[in-house]
Formats: C-alpha cells, structure tokens, sequence
C-alpha cells in the first residue's frame, strides 16, 4: 500500500504513545476549562455527565479514532479514506478530517490566548505579586481580582504573550520535535502531577474542602441543564482531544501490537484523574475566600494566586505551579498547530516550516478576536444567536458544535461503514468485550450526541 510509506515514523515504546497521547489530552482543558464550567453548571450532576460521557462516548470515539489512524498509517483525511476504500465505502468520508482540522485551527486561536494567560501569571508570582497582595487579608482577593482583570484588558499584553506562545510553537512544529518533545513530556507530566496533588493537599488544609467535594461529587440533578450536558459532552471531546484527527494522527505512528483498548482507558483515566483533581484543588479554595464558583474563565486565575500568596514559599511553588501550567498548555498548542500544518503540507504541497508559519500566522490573525473579546472591545459583542463576544462564540462553535458533530461522524463511521473485522482485528477483541464497543460506537456513541446536541439547540 502507498499510504504505508507515508509515515515511517513509530513511537518508540508503548509507554512513549501513552504519555505523548496524554500530553496532547492534557492541557488547559483539564485545569483551566474543567473547574470554571463545573461551576458554571453546578457541580455534582455535571461531574457524573461529563464522566458517563468519557467512558460511554469518549473512550469508544478514541478508540475508533486510533483504529483508523494505525490502520490507514497517514494523515487523518488520507487515513480514513484508506479505511473506506478497504471497506468498499465512499472516501468522501474524509470530510470528517476537514471539519476537525478547522474545529483545530478555531480553538487553538483562543487556547493560545489563555496560554499566554499561564505565562504572564508566571511572572507575577515569580514576582511577589501573590504574597504582596495576602499581605492584607481584607483586601487580598480584591487586588487578585484586579490583578487578572488588568491583564485580560490589557490588549498588548495578551498580544505579547499569545504571539510569543505561537512564535515558539511554530519553531517546534517546523523542526519536527518528536524527540524533544517526547522526552520534555516524560518529565513535565510527572511533575505536574505531583505538583498538582501538592497543591490539593494544601487547599484541602486552607481550604474548605469538604464544600468542595461536595459540590463536586453530590449529584443534584435539578441543578443541571440540558445546556450542561451538551457542555459536559463537548467537554468530553475537547479534554481527550478527540474529533480533530490527533489521536488518529497519533495511532498511525502506534507500533505494532501495542493494545488499543488497554492504552485508550489508560489515556481517559490519566485525564480524567487531571481534571477531578485540578477541581479539588481549586475548589476548596473558591469556597474558603467566598468566590463565586460561577465566575468563569478567570475561576483559576484567581482562586489559586489566593493560595499561593498565603503559603509558605508560595511565591516559588506558584512559579512553579504557573510554569507547569504553561507547558501542559504548549505541548496541547504544538498537538493544535501540527494538524493544519499537515492539511497544508499535504492538500497545497507547501513545506512543513511554510505550511506552520501560514497557519500559525492565519491562527494569530484569528487569536485577535478572543484578545479583544476580553477586553471587551465593542466589536466582538455579538447579537445573534446566544449573545456573547467572538471568543464565547468560539469556544461555543468549537466545544458545542462542531466536536460533538466530527463525534457522530467518527462513531458511524468506525460503527457501521467500515467492516466490522476491521474494528475486531485492530481491537483484538472478541466475544462480549468487542460486542459492547460495537454497541456503543453504532448506537450509544451516535445516538447520545444526538440527543442531547438536539435537544440543546433547541430541535427537539
Ligand atoms: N485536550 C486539550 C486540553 O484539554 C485541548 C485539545 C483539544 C487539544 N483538542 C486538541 C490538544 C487537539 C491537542 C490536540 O487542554
């Protein structure tokens, strides 16, 4: 087969695609994203649905993606219409590849944004700003308060930092990093990890804690909306990366007889254990200062600097902590970039340094959007539609619409166009445990998305 020369390249171990995979899910999505819209839609009920929505959707959407990533060995577009064509189907079912593409090319235009967010809080900390401002506990959440929304309105600023964020990912996609990359992760994603169970540790002592694991773990249904589910569902996509050709990007460099099924769980679980504990970090906080758990994309930005500025060392340990943050962010935004780069490579044949600095540049141009959003410039308010400014809207089109909808294509796809002995050989699965994915990569998959997405729209 032609496509097999396509991508030579294989993860060097089982453990390498494991942690690059998680990598890529693990971002801003699980610290920044999860907390504020848990607050935003009440806690408890949103947990369970965002949860049900990894294990029965998620996970079997994941795993379909990679199936055809490592079956087709190319490009998402090329590797579906390699799995079609060994079908006897349609490659027209490649289309599912351009719509992630573009839902790629939107969200990295605000992700590089709140990633610029994580580096300017870099150096407030390293700067004393946090412990300055607990100096007075009257005032401390007031000046934190101040201090995030000095930067999000400051247009230059964010301009700097986003630019800055984008410069360097476009260095590292046109080198083709896999080796820098790969080995920065292996140490960066432990040290996350410790540094975040650190800080829940520390939150669960300051804080309140119970409050917050009771709002997080007492489901509540009458404090959930259709609306939530749909975010909770979009969430579920957006945190596993999912419906944007990455993991089938991945999947074709998988070596050969590593587990789909026991590496797809591994990747979800390692997600999602990111999220819960990034909430338990930040919640017992929220509550101990009486912020508001609804306070949006600036939930973490102020809860966590109160931590800090009161704790021993907090000046280093937030460096620190933002330092983290800023990485979990830019090996997502590398993983965001590399999938319109190699549409452009492959689809208008430019170079791989060419193809990253058009779309980083076309990312940028799109990334003043969201900067003015914050800033709260007149003409990102929209009318139509939810109201709002251009970056809600994003956030909105990308999360809401179009993952959830690339999510239905892929699971029709995996579930009933290609063969099912396909789906078999990849899973090496047989029996009861291929029965229930097919069950829910044909009907639970498709059907739940379209449930709640109709409903949320307002069709049903
Ligand atoms: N999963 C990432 C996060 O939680 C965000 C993300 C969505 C992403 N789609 C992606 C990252 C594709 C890399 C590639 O922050």
């Amino acid at each position: 087969m032609s496509t097999d020369t396509q991508v030579s390249n294989r993860w060097s171990s089982r453990y390498a695609y494991v942690l690059a995979a998680t990598g890529a899910a693990v971002g801003l999505g699980n610290i920044w994203k999860f907390p504020y819209i848990m607050g935003e839609n009440g806690g408890g009920a949103f947990v369970l649905v965002y949860l049900l929505c990894i294990l029965l959707i998620g996970i079997p959407v994941m795993m379909a993606e990679v199936i055809i990533g490592k079956r087709g060995r190319s490009t998402p577009a090329n590797a579906i219409a390699h799995v079609a064509a060994e079908s006897g189907r349609s490659s027209h079912w490649s289309l599912i590849g351009t719509i992630g593409v573009i839902a790629g090319f939107l969200i990295l235009s605000f992700y590089a944004v709140i990633a610029g967010w994580a580096a300017a809080y870099v150096f407030f900390s390293g700067s004393g700003e946090f412990s300055a401002a607990a100096a007075d506990p009257a005032t401390n959440a007031d000046v934190i308060g101040a201090l995030f929304t000095e930067l999000i309105t400051s247009v230059s600023q964010l301009m700097v930092w986003s630019t800055l964020t984008l410069i360097a990912a476009i260095y590292v996609i046109s080198k083709g990093v896999k080796k820098g990359l790969e080995t920065a992760i292996t140490y960066l994603m432990p040290a996350l990890l410790v540094l975040l169970v650190g800080i829940m540790f520390y939150s669960a002592v300051v804080g309140d804690f119970a409050a917050a694991f009771n709002f997080m773990f007492h489901v509540d249904f009458s404090q959930l909306t259709i609306e939530g589910a749909l975010v909770a569902l979009g969430h579920a996509f957006f945190t596993l990366s999912l419906a944007m050709g990455i993991m089938m990007t991945y999947g074709a460099y998988l070596p050969k007889g590593v587990s789909i099924v026991k590496t797809s769980i591994t990747i979800a679980i390692a997600d999602t254990i990111v999220a819960l504990i990034a909430g338990l970090a930040i919640y017992p906080i929220v509550f101990a200062n009486g912020l508001e758990p609804s306070a949006g994309p600036g939930l973490l930005f102020q809860s966590i600097p109160l931590a800090f500025g009161s704790m021993p060392y907090g000046d280093f340990v937030g460096t620190l902590f933002f330092i983290m943050i800023v990485f979990a962010a830019f090996t997502s935004v590398i993983a965001l970039l590399e999938s319109p780069t190699a549409y452009l490579v492959e689809r208008q044949k430019m170079s791989r340094t060419k193809a990253a600095i058009v779309a980083g540049v076309g990312i940028w141009v799109l990334s003043l959007c969201s900067i003015y959003s914050f800033a709260g410039a007149e003409w990102t308010k929209l009318s139509f539609g939810m109201g709002g400014d251009i970056f809600e809207f994003l956030d909105y089109l990308t999360a809401n619409i179009l993952l959830p909808l690339g999510g239905i294509f892929i699971s029709i796809f995996a579930g009933w166009v290609i063969k099912p002995n396909i789906l078999q050989e990849e899973l090496h699965l047989t029996g009861t445990p291929f029965v229930i994915i097919l069950i829910l990569l044909r009907f639970v998959a498709p059907i739940g998305i379209l449930l709640v997405f109709a409903n949320a729209i307002g069709l049903l």
